[in-house]
């Protein structure tokens, strides 16, 4: 597992194995908008502002996915302990 942080909050969410970033934000009462699930549609990309993502989606472009600053919470997950999201 890992975590997420809120940026400009205290919160910090753990992810657990077998859930994803969506669902565990959820459980804390933190909805991102979600569409298709299944990184295809884009409608849940969230800005990240620390932390290296790793990236699962099929929308995001190869230079996107690169930068690093954004990803799919509905299916990617994290390379570091901690992803810092903007909400
Ligand atoms: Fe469609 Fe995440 S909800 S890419």
């Amino acid at each position: 597992g890992f975590e997420i942080a809120i940026a400009d909050s205290e919160r910090v969410i753990p992810v657990g194995e077998d859930q994803t970033v969506i669902e565990a934000l959820s459980a804390a009462g933190i909805e991102i908008p979600v569409s298709c699930e299944q990184g295809i549609c884009g409608t849940c990309v969230t800005k990240i502002v620390d932390g290296l993502p790793d990236h699962r989606d099929m929308f995001l472009s190869d230079a996107e996915k690169a930068a690093n600053d954004c990803f799919t919470p509905c299916c990617s997950r994290a390379l570091t302990p901690r992803l810092t999201i903007r909400i």
